[in-house]
């Protein structure tokens, strides 16, 4: 007999039901006999012991689902080894529902945040495997992370319909893509959408040569141009502060994010009409896309795997294009960032695409 507890951290993003189905199926058909607990709103559950018995219909016809059946929530790390607000060792009753319902393993689907916590009840003594999700495709150790190409469509497609109404009102447009530290999702979208301008949280730009980049589009006929531009894009100046004094800067100002920063100057610099769009959550909403599906099912197939050789400590990741296991100990912690100077970011220079810097 084998059991195992499931849960699902942090933003939600497209196939986390792919992935636990794809887990479940492979457990299932194998000839071990299976016990599969859903814990609840991601760690809150394992802390507060909500959980259910699931079986094998609670699998069925979720592959093309988005969200997640079971809930998520952000339980950060930062604070996961202070009591909770009524005294009680988070750690410590995680360990305590685990060992209560004789589990063989937890199979964690999250990103960074989820990452850390599960590396730390693995070297509390339990056993974890985790898969790695995210639109953000930031986490360490993966080339890809499910929900990211999902993301990416919507992201594009809000940027091609942008482009029709800037082309016919001559107007500067703002896309703000979801990415607060990290610029994959607003790199890919960006070019997919065909972005004349794309800024990311890994290279600080400057206002001047954004507006120089529209000037020279309009000397060159061009009647707009379009932005897209990561939440957490920064400017070189803004680059220069600590993580703190930033912070200390955003809260004061009048602009709710960087994009509407960035269109009042633009617009004190040239008077172009400058609107904003962002398209937020629904990057992280909707039903998988085919590429997911498939993807989230592969990595959940093989946790399966590893689950049935009673393999533990390690995230299923895609690397060169095959499915690695990836001790936990070498991801928690750790951003993939854009490289400013990997290949895709000199294509893009080539291909005329300005990143402000
Ligand atoms: O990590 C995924 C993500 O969607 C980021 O791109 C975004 O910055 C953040 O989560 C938003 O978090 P929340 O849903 O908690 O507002």
């Amino acid at each position: 007999m084998i059991r195992i507890g499931m849960l699902t951290s942090g933003g939600d993003c497209q196939a986390l039901n792919a992935a636990m189905r794809g887990v479940a199926k492979t457990l299932y058909n194998s000839k071990e006999e299976v016990e599969i607990y859903g814990f609840l709103n991601g760690y809150q559950g394992l802390i507060y012991g909500k959980f259910k018995l699931l079986n094998y219909s609670d699998f069925s016809g979720i592959l093309t689902k988005g969200g997640t059946f079971l809930g998520s929530s952000r339980t950060p790390f930062k604070t996961i080894q202070d009591p909770d607000e009524n005294g009680l060792d988070k750690v410590a009753a995680m360990k305590q529902n685990y060992y209560k319902l004789q589990l063989d393993c937890l199979v964690i689907l999250g990103g960074n945040g989820t990452h850390k916590t599960a590396n730390l009840l693995s070297q509390q003594g339990l056993n974890v495997v985790t898969l790695p999700k995210t639109i953000d495709n930031d986490l360490w150790g993966t080339d890809m992370t499910f929900g990211f190409q999902s993301a990416v469509d919507i992201a594009t497609t809000c940027i091609d319909q942008i482009h029709t109404t800037a082309a016919s009102h001559g107007r500067v447009f703002i896309v703000e893509v979801m990415g607060h530290k990290v610029g994959y999702l607003t790199l890919n979208a960006g070019m997919a959408g065909g972005a004349d301008i794309i800024l990311l949280p890994e290279i600080p730009y400057d206002v001047d040569k954004i507006v120089k980049k529209i000037k020279e589009r309009h000397d060159r006929g061009s009647r707009f141009t379009i932005i897209a531009c990561a939440e957490g894009a920064i400017s070189k100046e803004d680059a220069k502060l600590s993580k703190k004094e930033y912070e200390k800067k955003r809260a004061k100002s009048k602009y709710p994010s960087v994009s509407y920063e960035l269109a009042a100057q633009i617009y004190d610099a040239i008077g172009l009409d400058v609107r904003v769009t962002v398209p937020g959550h629904t990057q992280r909403g909707g039903d998988p896309c085919p590429y997911d599906r498939v993807f989230a099912s592969r990595l959940g197939s093989e946790a399966g795997m590893l689950i049935l050789k009673r393999e533990y400590g390690f995230m299923v990741g895609y690397k060169n294009r095959e499915i690695v296991k990836v001790p936990l100990e070498d991801v928690a912690g750790k951003l993939k960032m854009v490289d400013p100077k990997s290949s895709i970011i000199k294509e893009a220079k080539k291909l005329g695409i300005s990143f402000g810097d």
